[in-house]
């Protein structure tokens, strides 16, 4: 069983550091009443963001989407001291940003000139070089709505899912649309037949993991060919491997999707090429 988190210790809140116990919010704001805001989570490995510039410039095109305006170079140019007063200069962590539309008398349509609510803060957090043991997985309807490219904080459809995941003793939960398999409640999800390789095209139905762009990166190194399509649900048996990928996830070989056993079990060739090859882009920093 995975340890449950902790709290952090510091939390950046609005251009100030504070003690997490101090750290708060009004039960106006709009993140909090609708869930109107964007996050964003990133890893360092070995003492650099890994994917940085990715990881902010999706968390920039969110914002934008959701038209909220707010600068995230001055924000990670706060990244530094929030570490460093976190005790993490030198840590593996995870860093976990959010930016809500702000403070404003409850109704829908928001005022324009609102200062967004701006909030960050990392706990240590050493990710496995490889992630060694399959998982395995169910299959639910996704319940989600259609901009699913939008890393937002209202995650009331991921949660239940994961929830739902929670209950068969399952690490994820797959989403499926109209009969084809998208993505997971909190990481993407690829499959391999005849050493292709088969993954979710990055439309309103996704979030574009940055892992995942990672891993379609490898597969071109690699030369392993890709085909962005989402997989039918009725071909699940006749998949050779199946992989989940995600920040904290990594890249994470599937052993079993309900009922039907995927790869013998075990952690498949073209998963654990990709997962070395990851861990050498780890090594060198990316
Ligand atoms: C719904 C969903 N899909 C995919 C991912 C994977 O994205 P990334 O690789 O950027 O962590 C996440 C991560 O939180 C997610 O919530």
């Amino acid at each position: 069983m995975p340890k449950p988190p902790s709290y952090p210790s510091k939390v950046f809140l609005n251009g100030e550091i504070l003690n997490a116990a101090d750290a708060k919010i009004s039960v106006f704001d709009r993140g909090f009443i609708f869930g109107d805001g964007i996050y964003e989570v990133m890893a360092r490995i070995g003492g650099q963001f890994f994917y940085r510039e990715a990881h902010l410039s999706r968390l920039r095109t969110c914002l934008d989407k959701i038209d909220i305006s707010c600068n995230v170079d001055t924000l990670e140019s706060e990244i530094p001291r929030l570490l460093e007063l976190s005790g993490l200069e030198t840590a593996d962590c995870l860093l976990y940003i959010q930016v809500t539309r702000g403070v404003a008398p409850r109704q829908h349509s928001y005022p324009r000139d609102i200062q967004p609510t701006v909030m960050m803060y990392a706990w240590a957090k050493t990710l496995p070089d490889i992630n060694e043991t399959p998982a395995s997985v169910v299959v639910q309807k996704d319940y989600r709505w259609s901009r699913c490219d939008i890393k937002m904080t209202s995650l009331l459809g991921n949660v239940m899912a994961n929830e739902f995941a929670m209950a068969h003793d399952c690490y994820e939960t797959l989403f499926e649309r109209d009969g084809i398999l998208t993505e997971a409640s909190h990481s993407n999800v690829f499959f391999v037949k005849n050493r292709i390789v088969y993954t979710h095209p990055a439309n309103c139905y996704i979030l574009d993991g940055i892992t995942r762009q990672v891993v379609l990166e490898l597969c071109e190194k690699l030369g392993i060919e890709v085909r962005l399509e989402g997989l039918p649900v009725q071909d699940i048996p006749n998949m050779d491997e199946a992989f989940l990928t995600g920040t904290s996830t990594q890249i994470l070989a599937i052993r079993k999707i309900d009922d039907h056993v995927i790869s013998g079990g075990r952690v498949g060739p073209i998963t654990r090429k990709l997962q070395e090859a990851f861990l050498d882009l780890k090594n060198t920093g990316a």
